[in-house]
């Protein structure tokens, strides 16, 4: 009887150690094709932070009409987008002039925002709420407001961070969300079980072809980096490849001058740049002062990039294909338009066929993650 008992035991404490163990490698393996997880020191992750993250996250209180969350604009079922919309829509339908990003792989990133201007998840939190085409907040009190009182945020922040009433800041709010974003990663797509997985048929022949081009005749990877045991598909850089710049190519002087002039807060920056359709064309210029930055941007990862578009950041490409003959052009809207004076030397015409434009736009299509493979209602892919 007492060895029964003993060894009842025995297999409940294995259990829970096999559990625990199990849980420590799903939250530590990346999924094939991505790099090891970057572990933030001063906001390590735990499964209730990570819960009340994602309620945090999906919470429309927190905007000045109710109405919209972070969700709205990077919606699960949209692979964390509001595709097919071209530029984001916040409060009362005001719109900005950007296209929102994914957040999944955000961990990734070394900066946030298209220019770069957030360094960090936490700091990246913040904005939205308080951007007045976004979430509408004069400040973020009314957040703190309501994470004091509510009787399920007053036992969450208590259990996660020990803390409340007006112990409760900001700084816990962003810590909260930035732990659940970093758990929006997605890899093993066709693609990745190809390349590092080994499965020969994983990929069409023309997705096949595609990654030929991606890497050589293309010159793609450049920028969208693929490495020897995982791909990002971003360089984490910033770049102009010819979008938007071109339309303001005269008025850029006059606008780098009012910019410079302005001398802007870090925060009027922020609202300048996604109210203000020319002066968000300025690119990582807006963050660096720098000329060289001048229309500029965020190299995207192409991770589930068929279930995105419409694509760049400012939502002016319809298609995969688009792109691929934006490109093909080298980064004008035909061969012959006068070359912007920013452009990155990487871009240049690249005299691809109709078939190998088809076979790159082919190749993209293998991005998707499982997961996110029903996102593609409005899907290039569909077109
Ligand atoms: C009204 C739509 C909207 C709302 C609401 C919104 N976002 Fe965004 N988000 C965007 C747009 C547009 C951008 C790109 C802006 C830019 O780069 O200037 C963006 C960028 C981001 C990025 C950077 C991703 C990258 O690749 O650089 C993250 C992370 C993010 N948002 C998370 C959040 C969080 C967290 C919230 C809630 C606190 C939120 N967003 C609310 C539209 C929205
Ligand atoms: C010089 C670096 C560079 C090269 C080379 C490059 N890209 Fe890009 N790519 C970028 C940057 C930067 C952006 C964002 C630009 C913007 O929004 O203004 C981008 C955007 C994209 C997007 C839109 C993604 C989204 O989510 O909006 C796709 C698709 C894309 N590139 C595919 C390709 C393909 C295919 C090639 C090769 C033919 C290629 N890129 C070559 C840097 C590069």
């Amino acid at each position: 009887m007492k060895g029964y008992r003993i060894s009842a035991l025995l297999v409940v404490i294995l259990v829970g150690v096999l559990a625990v163990h199990a849980e420590e490698s799903q939250n530590t393996t990346p999924p094939l094709g991505l790099p090891p997880l970057p572990v933030v020191h001063d906001n390590q992750q735990t499964a209730e932070k990570v819960a009340l993250g994602e309620k945090l996250f999906n919470d429309k209180r927190f905007s000045s009409n109710g109405e919209v969350s972070c969700a709205t604009c990077h919606d699960s079922k949209k692979a964390f987008t509001d595709s097919p919309l071209k530029t984001s829509e916040g409060i009362n339908k005001l719109t900005g002039t950007r296209n929102a990003p994914t957040v999944i792989n955000a961990i990734y990133f070394d900066k946030q925002f298209w220019d770069g201007r957030s360094p960090s998840l936490e700091d990246q939190a913040l904005h939205p709420f308080i951007n007045p085409v976004e979430q509408g907040l004069k400040n973020h009190q009314p957040i703190l407001d309501i994470v004091r009182t509510d009787h399920e945020y007053v036992s969450a922040f208590k259990t996660v961070f020990g803390k409340s009433g007006d112990d409760i800041t900001m700084t816990e709010v962003t810590k909260a969300i930035a732990s659940f974003e970093r758990t929006i990663v997605s890899g093993n797509s066709p693609f990745d079980r190809w390349y590092f997985g080994g499965e020969e048929n994983a990929l069409t022949e023309a997705q096949k072809k595609g990654f030929d081009l991606f890497v050589n005749k293309g010159r793609c990877v450049s920028c969208h980096v693929v490495e020897q045991t995982q791909a990002l598909f971003t360089d984490n850089r910033f770049h102009n490849i010819g979008v938007g710049i071109n339309d303001i190519q005269e008025k850029i002087p006059k606008l780098v001058g009012e910019f410079l002039h302005a001398k802007a807060t870090l925060s009027e920056v922020d609202v300048k740049i996604l109210s203000d359709k020319n002066t968000s064309e300025l690119g990582r210029f807006a963050v660096t002062r720098n000329l060289d930055d001048l229309g500029s941007f965020k190299t995207p990862t192409l991770r589930n990039v068929a279930v995105t578009n419409p694509y760049m950041h400012d939502g002016s490409f319809i298609s995969l294909n688009d792109v691929v003959v934006h490109y093909n052009n080298g980064g004008m809207p035909n061969v012959n338009f006068p070359v912007n004076d920013f452009l990155s030397g990487g871009v240049r015409p690249l005299k691809l066929t109709d078939e190998e434009i088809s076979n790159l736009v082919s190749f993209m299509e293998a991005l998707t993650s499982p997961e996110f493979e029903s996102a593609n209602e409005n899907s290039d892919s569909k077109k």
